[in-house]
């Protein structure tokens, strides 16, 4: 299939990049490089071992979309493009809903347009709010408690109303929750900008010594060692997912909505040991107190993604920090090592 990845060059979109490739698929990656940076364009043709057509575009510009989509023969569109920083998102919740609502709004129109007809979307599970269910399946309540789970909401919404009326129309909502990890070659990772918001990217920003230490964000949760918990998943398993979804599109012609994760939730103590423990060294670090918006523990029940996709994660934590710090101590300076 000839297939259009927007948000292409950011971390997860380029490591589906990748696993499109090796099922064959062309690929096509626009881009408005609003949080990435064109110089993973070649790291990934390297790796691919083939050119990817590169469109600088923003999603909101539905003419250009729509020539993008009929000039090289789309198929089928994997969405990952959006603003994705919560705290950002309560600042400034009006630029998250026009990029991430109305870029999406204005994708699906060019997509109509040019009769695309196959979509998978990126959402989170930030849609299920703060909950207090210890494992998450897809009929858990959503309630999102910031705009940037509220955007994700809303497409998810979007996206049925569509699809219920356009019966040709078939889409897949993937529900992810935290990637981590990088390509094993270390070519291609997470290059966060300025201070990294996430447990991982800080982790290796600690091991390489751009950070002091790492600051564990409250030991008081109701969980067993104190601190929070979280379902890491490897972004190699995540970047397959998208490609099983489009092949479960395609045979099965019917739509999806599936949690994608380990189904195992680690504390952050825990990962700063896997972390130290995969890699050999020693993390700094202190408890402070809890980050404001944070929930106790976020883990899937990826049993559904097993049913339907045949999907279970394949990677252990210990992969996980050992391919997350091989990518940091190859490119201390992200794609501008
Ligand atoms: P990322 O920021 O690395 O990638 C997003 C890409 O989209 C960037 O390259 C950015 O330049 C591009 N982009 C943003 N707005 C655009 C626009 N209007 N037009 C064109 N390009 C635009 O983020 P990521 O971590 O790869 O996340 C990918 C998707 O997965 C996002 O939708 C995110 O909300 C979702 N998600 C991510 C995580 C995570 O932990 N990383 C968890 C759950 C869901
Ligand atoms: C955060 C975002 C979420 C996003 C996800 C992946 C918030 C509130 N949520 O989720 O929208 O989808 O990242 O991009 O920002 N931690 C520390 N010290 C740190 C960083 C994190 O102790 O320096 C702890 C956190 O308190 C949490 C765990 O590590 O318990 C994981 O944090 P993080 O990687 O930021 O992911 P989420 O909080 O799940």
């Amino acid at each position: 299939m000839n297939i259009l990845v927007t948000g292409g060059a950011g971390y997860i979109g380029s490591h589906t990049v990748l696993a499109l490739m090796e099922r064959g698929h062309h690929v096509v990656v626009l881009d408005n490089f609003s949080n990435s940076s064109p110089k993973v364009m070649p790291r990934l043709e390297a790796l691919a071992g083939n050119p990817i057509p590169l469109c600088q575009v923003d999603l909101r510009d539905g003419d250009t979309v729509f020539d993008v989509l009929v000039s090289h023969k789309i198929d089928a569109v994997i969405h990952f493009a959006a603003l994705k920083a919560v705290g950002e998102s309560c600042e400034q919740p009006l630029q998250y809903f026009d990029n991430n609502v109305s870029g999406t709004i204005s994708l699906l129109l060019a997509m109509q347009k040019a009769n695309v007809l196959r979509f998978v979307f990126s959402s989170s599970a930030m849609v299920y709010g703060d909950t207090e269910h210890e494992t998450l399946s897809e009929n858990t309540p959503r309630s999102a408690n910031n705009p940037y789970g509220r955007t994700k909401l809303m497409i998810e919404e979007i996206i049925q109303d569509h699809c219920a009326a356009d019966t040709n129309f078939k889409a897949a909502i993937l529900r992810y929750f935290n990637p981590v990890g990088a390509h094993p070659s270390g070519m291609i990772g997470e290059d966060p900008r300025g201070t990294p918001n996430n447990l991982m990217p800080y982790l290796c920003q600690v091991a390489s010594g751009k950070r002091e230490k790492l600051s564990v964000f409250g030991n008081d949760y109701p969980t067993p060692d104190g601190t929070g918990l979280r379902d890491y998943l490897h972004v190699m398993d995540l970047a397959r997912a998208h490609a099983d979804a489009l092949d479960y599109l395609q045979s099965q012609s019917k739509n999806l909505t599936v949690n994608l994760g380990t189904g195992s939730a680690s504390s952050v103590l825990d990962m700063i040991h896997a972390f130290e423990q995969a890699n050999k060294l020693k993390i700094p670090h202190e408890i402070i107190g809890r980050r404001p918006g944070d929930v106790t523990r976020l883990c899937a029940d990826p049993g559904l993604a097993k049913e339907l996709l045949s999907w279970e994660s394949r990677h252990d934590l210990l992969q996980m920090c050992a391919d997350a710090w091989r990518w940091q101590s190859k490119n201390p300076e992200g794609y501008n090592s």
